[in-house]
C-alpha cells in the first residue's frame, strides 16, 4: 500500500528534545457509561481495555489542552515561547473550523515569530506532525519546532451510541523538536493514506458537503460513526505492514526496539498488533485502559508517560506506529 520512500540521510537530524502531556481532572469510569447507555463495564474491558477516559470541562477547549501540553515539553526541553519557529497541530477536534487550533496555541503562548499551521490526519495525526516538523528542522527552515497532538474528542462523541461512545476520551500531548549535535533523532517515518476507505470512520456533517442545519443537528450527523469491525481490521494490517517497513528500512529487528508506542486504540488492537510484530508485550506501551482513545493525542501522551516511568532512556530506539480515520497510518523510528 506504501510507495517507498527514500531512507532519511539529513545533514542535520531532528531529534524530540522535549516532550510533555496534559489530561483534564475528570475521570469517567466505565461504571458511569453503564447509566448513560446500555453497557457492561465486562463488555467495555473484554472488548477494549478501557477501564475509564478524561474529559475536559464544557468551557474547556483543544487549544486549552495543547497550550498546557505544549509549556510542559517546552519546561522539559528548556525552550521559551519566543524560541518557537514553527507550530503544528493534529487535531479533528479543532475550538472551530478557522481560524487554526495552531494559531489560537500561538496566541496563548505568546510565540509571536512561529509559523503556526493545524493537520488534519486523525488517530495518525501525531506521527504526520512528527514526520512533516522534523522535513523543517532536517531541511534547515526552522530551528524549534512544536508538534502538538490535541483533541476534545467528548464533543462529537454520540453520547446516546454505545458503539462508540465508550472508546474516546480527551487529551494533549507536545514535543519540542531541534537538531540536537550527535543524535540520530529520527531515522525514518512511513505515512499511507486511502482515502477508498472514508466511510470507515467519519464525521459527516458541518462541512461543505453537509453544512449545519436543523435537520443536519437531528439527523445527528455531527457526532463521529465508524464501522467497528471493518476499522479494526484495517487498523491491524496497516499498523503492521507500516511498522515492518520502517524497521527494514533501518535494517533492525524488533527485538532491537526498546518500546513499542501504538496509537491507543483499544486493547486488542495492541495486541495483535504486538503479537504480528514478535514485539513481547513489556515491549509495548499501554495506557489505553486509563485514557481510552484520544486520536492524534494518544501516541503524545503515551511517549511522555513512557519517559518519565523510564520505560525509555536516552539512545534507546522507539517505533511509534499509528492508524486513523482517512483511512491514515503511520509509523517512525527514533533513537531517544
Ligand atoms: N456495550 C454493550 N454492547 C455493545 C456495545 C457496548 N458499548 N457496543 C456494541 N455492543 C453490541 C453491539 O450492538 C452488538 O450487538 P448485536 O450482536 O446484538 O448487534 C455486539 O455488542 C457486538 O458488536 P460488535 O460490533 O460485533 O463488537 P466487536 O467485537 O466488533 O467490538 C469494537 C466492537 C470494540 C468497537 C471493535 O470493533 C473495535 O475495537 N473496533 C475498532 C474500533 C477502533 O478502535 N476505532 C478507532 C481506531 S481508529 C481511530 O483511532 C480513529
Amino acid at each position: 500500500m506504501n510507495h517507498p520512500r527514500i531512507q532519511r540521510a539529513p545533514l542535520r537530524t531532528a531529534s524530540i528534545v522535549g516532550l510533555g502531556s496534559y489530561v483534564p481532572e475528570r475521570v469517567m469510569t466505565n461504571a458511569d457509561l453503564e447509566r448513560m447507555v446500555e453497557t457492561s463495564d465486562e463488555w467495555i474491558t473484554t472488548r477494549t481495555g478501557i477501564r475509564e477516559r478524561r474529559i475536559a470541562g464544557a468551557s474547556e477547549t483543544t487549544s486549552d489542552m495543547a497550550l498546557e501540553a505544549a509549556r510542559r515539553a517546552m519546561t522539559a526541553a528548556g525552550v521559551t515561547a519566543g524560541d518557537i519557529d514553527l507550530i503544528i497541530v493534529a487535531t479533528i477536534t479543532p475550538d472551530m473550523p478557522f481560524p487554526s487550533t495552531a494559531c489560537l496555541v500561538q496566541q496563548k503562548l505568546g510565540a509571536d515569530r512561529a509559523v503556526a499551521f493545524d493537520i488534519e490526519a486523525a488517530c495518525s495525526g501525531f506521527v504526520y506532525a512528527l514526520d512533516i516538523g522534523a522535513r523543517f528542522v532536517e531541511a534547515g527552515a526552522h530551528e524549534t519546532v512544536l508538534i502538538i497532538g490535541a483533541e476534545k474528542m467528548s464533543s462529537v462523541v454520540d453520547w446516546t451510541d454505545r458503539n462508540t461512545c465508550v472508546l474516546f476520551g480527551d487529551g494533549a500531548g507536545a514535543a519540542v523538536l531541534k537538531h540536537r549535535p550527535g543524535a540520530r533523532g529520527l531515522l525514518t517515518a512511513s505515512l499511507g493514506s486511502d482515502g477508498s476507505k472514508a466511510g470507515l470512520l467519519e464525521l459527516p456533517g458541518g462541512g461543505s458537503a453537509c453544512p449545519a442545519t436543523a435537520e443536519s443537528v437531528a439527523g445527528r450527523r455531527h457526532f463521529l460513526r465508524m464501522d467497528g469491525k471493518e476499522t479494526f481490521k484495517n487498523a491491524v494490517q496497516a499498523m503492521v505492514s507500516a511498522s515492518n517497513e520502517v524497521l527494514e528500512r533501518c535494517g533492525l529487528s524488533i527485538d532491537q526496539i526498546r518500546c513499542v508506542i501504538p496509537h491507543q486504540a483499544n486493547q486488542r488492537i495492541l495486541s495483535a498488533v504486538g503479537e504480528r510484530l514478535g514485539a513481547t508485550a513489556e515491549q509495548v506501551f499501554v495506557n489505553v485502559d486509563r485514557y481510552g482513545n484520544t486520536s492524534a493525542a494518544s501516541v503524545g501522551i503515551a511517549m511522555d508517560e513512557a519517559v518519565r516511568e523510564g520505560r525509555i532512556r536516552r539512545g534507546d530506539l522507539v517505533l511509534l506506529v499509528v492508524f486513523g480515520a482517512g483511512l491514515t497510518w503511520g509509523a517512525a523510528v527514533l533513537e531517544w
